[in-house]
């Protein structure tokens, strides 16, 4: 997709369609009021005729009157009050997937009402970074992986012209090359992540992150399991042995080896790859069990995330690690009961083999620590108590210090993506006590999203930060924004967290 800004006004512009955002209860005069009167008063028809619904992404196609696009696209924003930058990325991606089945081939978008929301304080740089990934966003649709000429499927776009008057088009357009990037990054992401168990093995997966490193100058190293045995990853392969398939730790790398960035940090990114989550031998209910493809989210994000980062900034100091396993039952699992000795040491009672995501995510945090990094961030998708507290939509995050958080949190604000923290309450780690070892793996149900949280800080001497994305990884139910599956959710944030620490220019 070619990516194109002009400034002239929306009136000016020719294409298959153009998107007009319509704010709350929109007032047709100045430009909207000029496009009104140029589309034959059909907006402001599909406003005052109840077409156009109020609500937030609702959308009404239009033909165009004497516009030069063919096609008008109104989309409604909701209430200015409340945009923000995930409102502005779905609206990109809500465009779009209206679009499904129709042979469009350009889309223009004028900005300029959504730079005028509160949150967005006239920025249309920030809009068109946003929007651009919308739209890149919204053209993904997971039936195209497995099956070719998916009538329904978002049009494949030849051309994204951002209608921005009065903008400077230089600027608009690394934004919204920026947004282009990082969107192409996160429905990679989500096709990693949406590939069958039968397709993508823990050996798949490395393969994939060394076609990846190869076309954008990454150094890697996949770590078999013989050397992961002789490392003393006694956790990550307590989690392997289980399956014929056997489990491959990952490690990427942009940038010099231990070198640090702009911030000072040389900073990990480090996913959870369980490519298929059966339980063990604490086997899980068959209910929904097919979903645990899906498990590997966490290590799909941060190999897309690194791409992206070395196409943006190359050179950028960043370790990405994922821990590439399938957690199967079998003659060669682990058992209930079974102790193990972890990469730092520490001696682990896995009392439930289905709380595996901490153990191999343990054993990686330890690794990266050990090829250097000052500042660990890791993204899984480790328990369902967190998709039971805080649902589809909201990230739920652990972390500390307090101002590594902070960072953290302030690169998802930017990234438009959202979080919740949640704490660590250091009278529980008692409760994971273990008769024979340092700690098991698993305490009581009360209070388990906070253990898991516990339980990965034993493994991190480094700032640390801890995204549970078992809610936000994949929707069950499209929505106007996204369709069915995996979401590429913390993707962006990861990729603005790294890109904080790239040198200028
Ligand atoms: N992969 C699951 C968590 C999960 C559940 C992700 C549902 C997405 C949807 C994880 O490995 C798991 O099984 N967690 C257990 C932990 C428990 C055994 C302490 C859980 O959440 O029940
Ligand atoms: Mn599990
Ligand atoms: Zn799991």
């Amino acid at each position: 997709m070619q990516l194109r800004v002009v400034t002239d006004q929306p009136w000016d512009v020719k294409a298959d369609v153009l998107v007009v955002p319509i704010l709350g209860d929109p007032v047709f005069e100045g430009p909207l009021g000029e496009l009104d009167r140029r589309t034959g008063g059909a907006l402001s028809a599909l406003v005052t005729f109840r077409e156009l619904s109020p609500k937030r992404y609702s959308t009404a196609l239009v033909a165009s009157g004497e516009l030069p696009a063919t096609w008008v696209l109104a989309i409604a924003a909701g209430d200015p009050g409340s945009i923000d930058r995930e409102v502005v990325a779905r609206i990109g991606a809500a465009a779009e997937r209206r679009l499904g089945g129709r042979p469009a081939r350009s889309l223009a978008f004028w900005l300029t009402p959504l730079a005028e929301a509160d949150a967005l304080d006239g920025d249309a740089n920030v809009v068109a970074e946003l929007v651009a990934r919308g739209v890149v966003e919204g053209s993904y649709d997971p039936k195209t992986i497995y099956k070719d000429d998916v009538e329904s499927a978002p049009p494949v776009l030849d051309e994204m012209i951002i209608v921005a008057p009065g903008g400077d088009v230089t600027a608009l357009g690394r934004a919204g090359e920026r947004g282009n990037v990082v969107g192409e990054g996160s429905n990679l992401a989500r096709t990693l992540s949406n590939r069958a168990a039968n397709d993508v093995s823990p050996a798949v997966l490395a393969d994939e992150a060394s076609a990846l490193a190869e076309r954008h100058g990454l150094w890697i190293d996949v770590i078999e399991p013989d050397r992961a045995t002789e490392l003393g990853m006694g956790m990550f392969m307590a989690v392997g042995r289980g399956s014929d398939n056997p489990p491959r730790m990952i490690v990427m790398r942009s940038g010099g080896e231990g070198e640090r960035d702009a911030l000072d940090r040389h900073l990990a990114i480090i996913g959870k790859g369980v490519c298929f989550d059966s339980g063990g031998i604490s086997i899980k209910p068959s209910d929904r069990m097919e979903e645990m493809k899906m498990d590997k989210t966490g290590a799909c994000t941060v190999i897309a995330a690194i791409a992206t980062v070395a196409r943006l900034a190359p050179g950028t100091p960043l370790l990405a690690l994922a821990p590439a396993v399938e957690n199967m039952p079998g003659p060669h699992s682990t058992r209930p009961g079974d102790v193990v000795t972890a990469l730092n040491g520490k001696t682990v009672d896995i009392t439930n083999t289905d709380a595996e995501g901490r153990l191999i995510l343990g054993d990686a945090m330890t690794y990266a620590e050990r090829l250097g990094a000052t500042h660990l961030v890791d993204v899984a998708t480790l328990t369902g108590a967190v998709a039971r507290a805080l649902g589809n939509l909201v990230t739920g995050a652990f972390g500390t210090p307090q101002g590594w958080y902070d960072d953290v949190a302030a690169a998802g604000a930017r990234a438009g993506e959202r979080y919740w923290q949640l704490p660590l309450i250091d009278d529980y780690v008692a409760e994971m006590d273990s008769w024979y070892a340092d700690l098991q793996n698993a305490g009581s149900a009360e209070g388990s999203l906070v253990k898991s949280g516990l339980f990965l800080r034993e493994f991190a001497t480094r700032p640390w930060v801890h995204l549970d994305i078992a809610g936000t990884a994949y929707f069950r139910k499209a929505t106007a924004w996204a369709p069915r599956g995996a979401t590429g959710a913390s993707h962006a944030t990861l990729v603005e967290l790294a890109l904080a620490g790239a040198r200028a220019g």
